[in-house]
């Protein structure tokens, strides 16, 4: 597995106001979608394009086009879906499948509720989004499920991850083409299983 924290001011800038708590939900989902926007410049840097020759209205020359299979963009619901826009404006022809995942706030287990994504992911690219890596359950599950379709290529972006959470992925996905690009890594997870400092339920913000 391969960690990367985007080292920008403005990511710096806008994760500065999402953990502020005075920061409001439609301020949090409008920052939240600009700073995927950010993160998914540097997750795309591997995406997979193909040579095409192409006139200009002056010469002709050769160029890129993103390669297929094309990618495709797994939100992890609830909270994935605020980031869903932000990726997706970058990745416009993407195809896009849902997993739902809640995690049990006493056990800190993670379990799915909802699937809907291709069976067979042979040959594909996916960007999986969550805002939160936090015990790494979620995500570990979600990867693990793409894998097992057959995904050969899992970047998963993150808004800010717990080191307890970085590790687990690195101890169960080990060997496995998996990246995790985030804005942060934060000091570490708290009893009740919330990443500190953090900016406290991305999905409760967002939505609740
Ligand atoms: C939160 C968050 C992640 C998960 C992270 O979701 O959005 O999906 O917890 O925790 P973990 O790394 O310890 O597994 P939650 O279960 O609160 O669901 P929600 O997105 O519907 O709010």
């Amino acid at each position: 597995m391969r960690l990367h924290v985007v080292d920008h001011p403005l990511v710096a800038h806008k994760l500065t106001t999402l953990r502020d708590q005075r920061t409001d939900s439609a301020t949090f989902r409008r920052l939240a979608d600009e700073l995927v926007t950010l993160l998914a410049y540097e997750a795309t840097r591997d995406v997979r394009t193909e040579q095409v020759d192409i006139h200009t209205p002056v010469s002709q020359t050769t160029g890129v086009k993103l390669s297929h299979p094309r990618p495709l963009v797994v939100p992890i619901l609830r909270a994935g879906l605020g980031m869903l826009d932000g990726m997706v404006r970058l990745l416009p022809t993407a195809e896009v499948g849902f997993l739902g995942m809640v995690r049990n706030e006493e056990t800190l287990q993670a379990s799915t509720y909802a699937t809907r994504m291709p069976d067979d992911l042979s040959g594909r690219q996916v960007y999986v989004l969550d805002p939160m890596l936090a015990t790494g359950g979620t995500l570990v599950a979600s990867i693990k499920e793409l894998i097992k379709r057959g995904a050969d290529d899992v970047t998963a972006v993150v808004l800010l991850a717990a080191p307890e959470g970085v590790e687990l992925m690195e101890r169960e996905l080990a060997g496995t083409p998996v990246t995790v690009v985030t804005a942060s890594v934060d000091e570490r997870l708290n009893e009740q299983g919330y990443i500190v400092p953090g900016l406290g339920d991305a999905g409760d913000r967002m939505y609740g």
